[in-house]
């Protein structure tokens, strides 16, 4: 039996994308490449690409406004905003508080968050610490990218990979009762190794190159990691909740190659048909790709209160991670 604790239920999510569509087909103009390779190894069939002037701020706006909207929940009341990214519009202030003025908050704490494709599993992390923690009681959790902006659009080896979008969940600390039974967030584990820096990195920075730089990745040796990663901290994420795999009802991947998904799940012994894909249609959008995914699912119908959700993602650094929440 448990007793009372502090949890972090999530009461809505939302999401934005970009209006324009790049397919497979528009890239093989670009690169050489083809729609039967692009969809062979990695599933991605399409995806956005923001407008000329339209940011990473704008689409975090905009997947906030969704969220607030699904959790019926006010501007005013949101103590805390996190925003997942590695496209921020600038350097600093951090875009993050761009968002916050947008929305018209003047209170509480707005704060971007650094761990490239992983870095919505580390935010939700992180607000779900700072809500349990007393400070606050309602959070604006976001991943929100725009990787077009980073991408060497030359290198069919990675130009091919991702997309750009935005995804939000609005997080409020409620009573629990300890148990599994409890909405909110369950547990999760984060993790990193910086001895892979050079496996998925970006060529550029203020202090390094003075220029924002071009994404590297030596995409086999990432592929890797990524398998044997993202196994060790889901197992260790459903052990400290005291649940087994079977227990799960949607397993909420990032969304960076089909192959790594089904890999991932048939190691778990979660169906297909509990997998939410959304690569297809969004490509890699690293921060946001959790957000966007758990959107549609919950949009559609599939994810219903009360479901248990398993979320996972490796990413750039190495970072990586897991989280575990009933719905
Ligand atoms: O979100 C952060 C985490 N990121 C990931 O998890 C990404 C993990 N890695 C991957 O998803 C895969 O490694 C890729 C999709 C990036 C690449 O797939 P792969 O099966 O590992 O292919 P590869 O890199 O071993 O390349 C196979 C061949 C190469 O040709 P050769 O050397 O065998 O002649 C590449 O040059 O495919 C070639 N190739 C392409 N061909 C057509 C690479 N990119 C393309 C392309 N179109 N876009």
């Amino acid at each position: 039996m448990g007793s009372c604790v502090r949890r972090s239920i999530l009461e809505g999510v939302g999401s934005y994308l970009p209006a324009r569509i790049l397919s497979n087909a528009d890239l093989s103009r670009i690169v050489d490449t083809s729609d039967e390779w692009i969809v062979e190894r990695t599933g991605i069939r399409e995806r956005r690409i923001a407008a000329e002037g339209e940011t990473t701020g704008h689409l975090a706006i905009a997947a906030a406004r969704n969220a607030l909207a699904d959790a019926r929940i006010d501007a005013g009341e949101i103590d805390l905003i996190i925003l997942a990214t590695s496209t921020p519009d600038n350097t600093f202030p951090a875009t993050a508080t761009q968002v916050q003025a947008a929305l018209g908050i003047t209170r509480g704490a707005a704060f971007d968050l650094q761990a490239v494709c992983s870095g919505f599993v580390y935010a939700l992390t992180v607000a779900d610490s700072l809500l349990q923690g007393g400070q606050g009681t309602t959070a604006l959790v976001i991943g929100s990218e725009t990787f077009s902006r980073i991408l060497d659009w030359n290198d069919r080896t990675t130009c091919v990979l991702f997309g750009d979008g935005a995804g939000a969940v609005v997080m409020r600390a409620g009573e629990g009762k300890g148990t599994i039974a409890d909405r909110g967030i369950l547990a999760s584990r984060i993790r990193s190794d910086g001895r892979y820096a050079d496996k998925l990195y970006v060529d550029g920075g203020p202090s390094s190159t003075k220029t924002v730089g071009h994404l590297r990745m030596e995409g086999r040796e990432v592929f890797k990691h990524a398998v044997i990663n993202i196994a060790g901290v889901m197992e260790e994420t459903i052990l400290a909740a005291g649940l087994k795999p079977s227990d799960i009802d949607w397993f909420v991947p990032h969304q960076a190659n089909k192959r790594i998904l089904e890999g991932t799940a048939k190691r778990l012994g979660v169906p297909e048909s509990r997998v939410v894909i959304t690569l297809d249609k969004h490509g890699n959008t690293s921060a946001a790709s959790i957000p966007l995914a758990l959107d549609t699912a919950v949009k559609d119908g599939r994810i219903k209160r009360g479901d248990l959700v398993l979320m996972e993602a490796m990413g750039g650094g190495f970072t990586w991670g897991a989280a575990l929440l009933r719905w």
